[in-house]
This record gives C-alpha cells, structure tokens and sequence, in this order.
C-alpha cells in the first residue's frame, strides 16, 4: 500500500488515541509493520527500546492526532530542546563561552546553574547575568509553577580534584538532582618554539585543560549517578584538538584538546549504560578574553583569523548558545561519544 494511503488509514483508526497511555512508538511499529513489508517485528513481538519524555512526537504525533478541524496542533519542537527544573554545573562560567553557556541554559529553563570558576568573588558581568537570569519569564509550560532559574556561584580550583568533587556533591545535596555539566574551563598560554616548551607550563596547561576537565565531569557524573536521572556532559574541546592552527606556536594547548576529544569517547562509552551522555563541543576562533590576549595585542591576526574559515569572520561568543541547549536537552538523546565542531567551517578547508 501507498505510504500516503498508510498514514490517512493510521489517522482514521479508533488506536489513534492521543494523549492516553498507548506507547506510542509501540502502536507506530505496529503501523509500519502493516504497511512495510520489509519491518522484521511486529508491535505484539517487539517492546520499544526507549520513548520520548514528550511522546508523541514528530511522525509518531500525526499518526496518534485524531483530525479535529477546529483545534491546532501543538508544536513540540522547542519543548525538545526546554530543559525545566534540571540542575547544572559550568566551569569556568565566570566570564567568555562558559558564562554565554550558563546563561543560555538558564533561558532553556533551568532551575539552577552553578558557575565554577577560580576567582574569589564573581565579576559585575557576571552579577549582571544573574540579575536578568533572576527576572526570566517562567517556561510556557512552567508557567503556573512560576518557577524562575538561578545563576550560581562556587569558587573552585578545577585542578583541585577533592575540592571539585566536594563542591558538586554539596550541589547535589542542595538540589537533589544533577542534570548537565559543562565543563569550560581553560587557559592558552603565550607561544613558544615545541622544542624549547617548558615542561612545567606544559603541565600547568594540561593540568587545567586536561585534568580540570576530567574532574569537572567526575563530580557531575557521581551525582548523575546518585540520583540516576541520567544527564548530558559537554566536555569544551576546541578545533585545536583537530587541526592545528596555521602559524601558531601552541603545542601545549592543542594536544589539550586533543585529550579532551578521546576522553570524550571513552566516557560515553563507560557512562552511556547509566544514561549519562557525553559530547564535546570544539569552537573555532571567537572573541573572548582567551584570544583577547592575541588580538588586541596583534590586530593583524583578527584579519588573519577570520580569512581561515568559509564564514569570513570569528565567531560570537552567543554563538554557542543552541549548540549547548541542544546538547544539554532531551533534542540531542541520541547523541553521545560526538564532537560536535562550532568553527564557521576553518576545519572544512
Ligand atoms: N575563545 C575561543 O576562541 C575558544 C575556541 C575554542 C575553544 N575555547 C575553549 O573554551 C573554553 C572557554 O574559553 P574562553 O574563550 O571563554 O576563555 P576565558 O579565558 O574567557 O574563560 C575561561 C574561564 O576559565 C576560568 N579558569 C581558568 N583556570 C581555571 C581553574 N584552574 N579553575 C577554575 N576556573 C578556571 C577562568 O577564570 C575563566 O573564567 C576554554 O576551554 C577554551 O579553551 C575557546
């Protein structure tokens, strides 16, 4: 039978029952299997594997809508990618990417997020993010719990594993959940020639980058698991663990990165059995006080730095924002062990 045929039969059928209990993957299989010929299982033989939080949605949702001329139907996509009432960590949310990020998930719907970073006291940019945060309007569909989102907070060393581990699980104990962690702390030193790289500043660096990172994503993941409400880990990577950026003195940093992305893998695939995602995230070049250190220093790099991708231009530091709402909400379930690269297309010449 015609596909179009399938899909006007599945609307009219007494099954199509929205909203009710029906599993919904289940009953579309059993669709399917009817209308092609090629589907090895039936509904009856076979359970689904998993199911939207949101279920229906997509196909599955027009399947399952009885027709009703005189109402609309709901659009889900933006619920995909709401994260309400979750609980996350972001290191080096005290300023640049990390801060966008921690904000940008906050705007998802967040209860809270806890920015880890080293300074003592947080900056007036950052106060000023927790003050517009704080008046948010509720989610749509929080919108009569009127719950708003916080920004947190914690000074930390990321190299300090004991201190990392303390303070996320005081998190946990607080919130009773543990959702999502960035993890974005990170420094990129002054060049030097790799045959003269001083040992101890290239320990400095993988200690922050590499280790920090590590850490960072441990104390999430012991509370993911504590509570075992699964939960998505972004590991901040770079385009420098996949290329190397042309003309620049950066052995230390670049192999960093490159850490970041196998540690990437191998914890999604440790972790992948609890529900636990982990992607990283690799940016290219964009304006923070990271590379402020390069660019306002030597403007004839902002010029050079921006003919490198097909985009012509660095990026923005907002830029980043869907990226990590995606990656942190229930849009992205399916994805684990990815780098997912950000770069205005420089790794694609
Ligand atoms: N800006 C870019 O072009 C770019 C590109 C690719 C990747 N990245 C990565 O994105 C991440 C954020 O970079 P950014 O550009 O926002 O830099 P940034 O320097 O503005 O922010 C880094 C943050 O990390 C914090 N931090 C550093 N060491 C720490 C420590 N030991 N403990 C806790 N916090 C510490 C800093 O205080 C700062 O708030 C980094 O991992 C960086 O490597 C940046």
């Amino acid at each position: 039978m015609h596909v179009a045929k399938a899909l006007r039969y599945a609307r009219n059928t007494a099954w199509s029952i929205r909203g009710s209990a029906v599993r919904p993957v289940g009953c579309a299989q059993s669709i399917r299997s009817r209308f092609f010929a090629s589907s090895p299982k039936s509904c009856s033989e076979r359970e689904p594997q998993s199911v939207s939080a949101l279920a229906p949605v997509g196909v599955e949702a027009a399947l399952q809508t009885p027709i009703n001329p005189s109402s609309t139907t709901p659009r889900k996509i933006f619920s995909e990618f709401a994260i309400p009432d979750r609980v996350g960590i972001v290191s080096g949310g005290g300023r640049g990417l990390g801060l966008e990020m921690a904000m940008a998930l906050c705007e998802a719907g967040a209860r809270a997020i806890y920015c880890l970073d080293i300074h003592d006291k947080p900056s007036e940019e950052w106060e000023a993010v927790r003050e517009y945060v704080g008046r948010l309007k509720p989610l749509e569909q929080n919108s009569s719990s009127n719950s708003s989102s916080r920004l947190e907070y914690v000074k930390v060393d990321v190299t300090d594993q004991n201190a990392v581990w303390r303070s996320v699980k005081e998190i946990g104990d607080k919130e009773g959940r543990m959702d999502v962690c960035i993890a974005a702390a990170g420094v990129l030193k002054p060049e030097k020639d790799v045959l003269e790289y001083p040992g101890e500043e290239f320990s400095e660096v993988m200690n922050i980058n590499v280790n920090g990172v590590l850490y960072t994503a441990q104390a999430a993941g012991q509370q993911m698991r504590r509570f075992g409400n699964k939960g998505s880990i972004i590991l901040i990577a770079s385009m420098s663990g996949s290329i190397t950026n042309h003309g620049h003195a950066w052995i230390a940093y670049n192999t960093s990165k490159s850490a970041v992305l196998q540690m990437t893998r191998s914890m999604a695939c440790e972790l992948g059995g609890e529900g636990i995602r982990v992607n990283s995230l690799s940016p290219g070049h964009i304006y923070t006080r990271m590379t402020a250190q390069y660019l306002d220093s030597q403007p004839h790099l902002f010029t050079k730095w921006s003919s490198l991708n097909p985009l012509g231009r660095l990026g923005r530091a907002d830029e980043m924002r869907g990226v990590v709402a995606w990656l942190a909400s229930d849009a992205s379930t399916f994805c684990t062990g990815s780098d997912i690269l950000v770069s205005g297309g420089h790794h694609a010449w």
